[in-house]
């Protein structure tokens, strides 16, 4: 992959970002999510790649655009495989919330899972815990695991996790450790990303969330050096057979960083919708708008933040062909 790229990707995330949180609070997640797509699959018209969506909006007969199969880019270049999330937090959106992002990841042909949309467990943390924790393991030893290769207490933790009534038992168990929690209404790439950046005061993620999620966040973790082990969680004979199509014929199995993404390179892209603990959301003043991005290649670890500000009088549709 050209190093190029990841700039290219960060034009894409920025007019998702721009697009959708115009719909910041509005109670209308649909809208918020349709104009991150159309401004994201705008953008990627003008990027120099010869990407297939793997990670996208939906199959090809339930999403106009962004489906998976769907061909990205502008014909020329790399071909690569494509997971994209134009807005990661609908709800989050909707709300006025925390930590909702455009994101986009990108691998060489073949190098990313193709996880069915279905939930995942999941355990995520920086590079500090890689190797220590274990999904198949009570919570207790991985939080133990964790606050020794953090030089921490178990008390001085902070655990995101999803607020959801299925993680009512983890909750207790974090809770009975004496680790603090940060429970989400929603956005748990943006708390697996975190995991990675001592700021942010969260040291692990842990709980199901959307599987395709969990792949996005495997490649941001792989370009910090972090890691996240996930479990698909079939709830029927149709998702158990979809896991099958996607070639995980043991869906009991533990996934690791090499299932997730595959191969020593791939670039992560996000830009904040709204405020999060690493990156600011949006900001309109007239004709202007300003976002911040991150974007991190793994093969050669550079993570940069980027602050973008735009004009939209010149750029009304977040694209100059
Ligand atoms: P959406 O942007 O699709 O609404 O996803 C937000 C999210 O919170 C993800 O971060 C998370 O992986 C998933 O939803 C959890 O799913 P659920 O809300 O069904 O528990």
């Amino acid at each position: 992959m050209e190093r190029s790229l990841s700039m290219e990707l960060v034009r894409v995330t920025e007019a998702a970002a721009l697009a959708s949180a115009r719909w910041m609070g509005k109670g209308n997640k649909e809208s918020a999510d349709q104009a991150a797509t159309e401004a994201m699959r705008d953008v990627f018209d003008t990027v120099p790649m010869k990407g297939t969506v793997v990670i996208g909006e939906g199959e090809m007969d339930e999403a106009p655009m962004l489906y998976i199969g769907e061909r990205l880019g502008n014909g020329y270049g790399p071909r690569v495989d494509v997971a994209v999330d134009p807005l990661e937090g609908t709800n989050i959106v909707a709300n006025g919330e925390w930590n909702a992002l455009a994101v986009i990841a990108i691998a060489d042909k073949g190098n990313l899972l193709h996880a069915p949309d279905m939930y995942m467990d999941k355990i995520a943390v920086g590079p500090e815990a890689v190797g220590k924790v274990d999904l198949d393991a009570p919570v207790i030893d991985n939080l133990r695991a964790v606050a020794e290769a953090k030089n921490k207490d178990i008390e001085d933790l902070v655990v995101a996790i999803l607020r959801r009534d299925r993680h009512a038992e983890k909750i207790s168990q974090i809770r009975e450790a004496g680790a603090r929690i940060k429970l989400m209404n929603d956005g748990d790439v943006a708390a697996a990303i975190n995991t990675a950046f001592e700021d942010t005061g969260v040291d692990m993620l842990i709980g199901s969330g959307g599987a395709p999620e969990g792949v996005l966040a495997a490649v941001a973790l792989k370009c910090l050096g972090g890691e996240l082990q996930g479990k698909l969680l079939p709830d029927n004979d149709e998702e158990l057979a979809r896991c099958r199509k996607m070639g995980i014929q043991d869906v009991n199995r533990v996934l690791r960083m090499d299932d997730l993404v595959s191969g020593d390179d791939c670039i992560f892209a996000a830009t904040g919708v709204t405020d999060g603990e690493l990156l600011k959301g949006v900001r309109y003043k007239g004709h202007s708008g300003t976002t911040q991005s991150m974007v991190m290649r793994a093969k050669s670890g550079t993570v940069r933040f980027i602050d973008g500000k735009h004009s939209l009088k010149k750029k009304p549709d977040l694209v100059i062909r």
